[in-house]
């Protein structure tokens, strides 16, 4: 699974899977402000050169937190998610953190599998906290 750093030139694929997918309504600059912050780990998975997935991370020592991750329906389920969730919780221990934390919709049943198997446990919740009124479950890793 080929991983490497995300740079402007992927936003076009990374807002169009974020549209298809439609999980999230981060603009453009929202993601140009993720590139250029020093904290922000922003990586991107290639498969035979075509864009597959990414995922966003704040390297924050305790305050660590996973942003966002999404995979390209195309490419799910073979293992994608995994390796970038490997890859910045990799970079965190290396940098000697010690937490990340992330929030997901309660009903994200395939993120919240995803997750818990790499090791994150469900630790308090925020009520009504979405828009259209969906619990958020925090996870703390
Ligand atoms: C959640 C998501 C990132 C998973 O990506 P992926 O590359 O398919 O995940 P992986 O192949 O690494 O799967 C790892 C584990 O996640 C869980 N999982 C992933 N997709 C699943 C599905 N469709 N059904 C059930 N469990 C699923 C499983 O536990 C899986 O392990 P397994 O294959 O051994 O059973 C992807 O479904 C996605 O992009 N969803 C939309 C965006 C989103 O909700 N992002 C998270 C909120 S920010």
């Amino acid at each position: 699974m080929p991983i490497r750093p995300m740079t402007e030139a992927d936003l076009p694929s990374v807002l169009a899977l974020q549209n298809t997918l439609g999980f999230q309504k981060w603009n453009e600059k929202q993601f140009i402000s993720e590139l250029r912050a020093s904290y922000a780990l922003c990586l991107v998975d290639e498969e035979a050169g075509t864009f597959a997935g990414y995922a966003i991370f704040h390297l924050m020592g305790s305050d660590s937190e996973l942003l966002t991750i999404a995979v390209d329906p195309k490419f799910q389920r073979k293992g994608i998610a995994s390796s970038l969730l490997h890859e910045g919780l990799d970079k965190l221990n290396r940098e000697n953190g010690d937490h990340c934390f992330l929030e997901v919709r309660q009903g994200n049943n395939h993120a919240r599998s995803l997750y818990e198997k790499h090791g994150f446990l469900a630790y308090s919740q925020r009520e009504r906290y979405y828009d259209d009124g969906e619990t958020a479950i925090l996870y703390k890793w």
